[in-house]
């Protein structure tokens, strides 16, 4: 069965996915391509050590829709340095690149100490108020953690993927922050996420994938790409009880909001 994307063409940003990634070696202008066709208007990648950010900002440069975060991710931290992002610095120069992440906390790889993702992430929430650019954040099993930097920090941003309770997503709107959505939502097993946006202002959401991972139902298990995000918004809709067109338009918004884009 062909599922078709998008019928109506209606304009989707996803704000959140990895093209670097090695599922798409082969075939991305083919990806590209095909994404515009569907109504793929913008895609903010993210980096998550300084290679793949360098990478990320030379892909901005080839592709119209590509925008950039540039940033260590807590699974990809340096050890033996003194826990300064300052090699992100060049790339900023880019107008593309719009935000530092993705940053964080993981306590489910748990591949450095906590002590240790919580200087990174911390050197990099300070990086941001001095390059003035908005942060996502990455929170994997880390919530207590995480809430607790950035109600310290009060950083400009979103916290990506969300997997909080409805509980501490009142606690991040309530520092100004955005909820990133993915196709988590339209999963069988996700009650708690459903709660969440349920409750979630239309002004505080914004739609991403993570590609290539976490395609949305009816794509679960898939290569997922930033067309599929049509799915994360029609499940929104229906627990919203809104359109999708309504859903796609907001995220839309917030994400030309928060990260200046025209
Ligand atoms: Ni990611």
């Amino acid at each position: 069965m062909e599922n078709i994307i998008n019928p109506n063409k209606l304009p989707i940003f996803d704000s959140h996915a990895h093209f670097d990634d090695k599922a798409f070696a082969e075939d991305l202008s083919e990806v590209v391509a095909q994404m515009k066709e569907n109504g793929v208007v913008g895609i903010i990648n993210n980096g998550v050590n300084y290679e793949s950010s360098a990478k990320i900002v030379e892909l901005s440069k080839n592709y119209d829709i590509f925008y950039s975060a540039v940033g260590i991710h807590p699974e990809d931290l340096y050890s033996g340095e003194n826990f300064s992002p300052d090699k992100l610095l060049p790339l900023l120069s880019n107008p593309k690149t719009v935000a530092i992440g993705e940053i964080g906390l993981d306590y489910y790889w748990d591949t450095h100490p906590a002590d240790v993702q919580k200087q990174w992430f911390e050197a990099q929430l300070d990086f941001s108020k001095q390059v003035e650019l908005p942060v996502i954040v990455h929170d994997r099993e880390a919530h207590n953690d995480t809430l607790e930097i950035l109600k310290k920090h009060k950083p400009k941003g979103v916290l990506h993927c969300f997997s909080g309770s409805n509980e501490m997503a009142k606690e991040v709107l309530k520092l100004g922050m955005y909820i990133g959505v993915g196709g988590v939502v339209t999963f069988k097993n996700a009650r708690k996420l459903v709660e969440v946006v349920a409750d979630l202002p239309l002004d505080r959401l914004l739609l991403e994938t993570d590609a290539p991972y976490l395609a949305p139902v009816p794509f679960r298990g898939k290569r997922c790409k930033s067309d599929l995000i049509y799915f994360t918004a029609e499940k929104i809709a229906e627990i919203k009880g809104i359109t999708t067109e309504e859903v796609l338009n907001a995220s839309l918004e917030n994400i030309k909001t928060l990260y200046s884009i025209k």
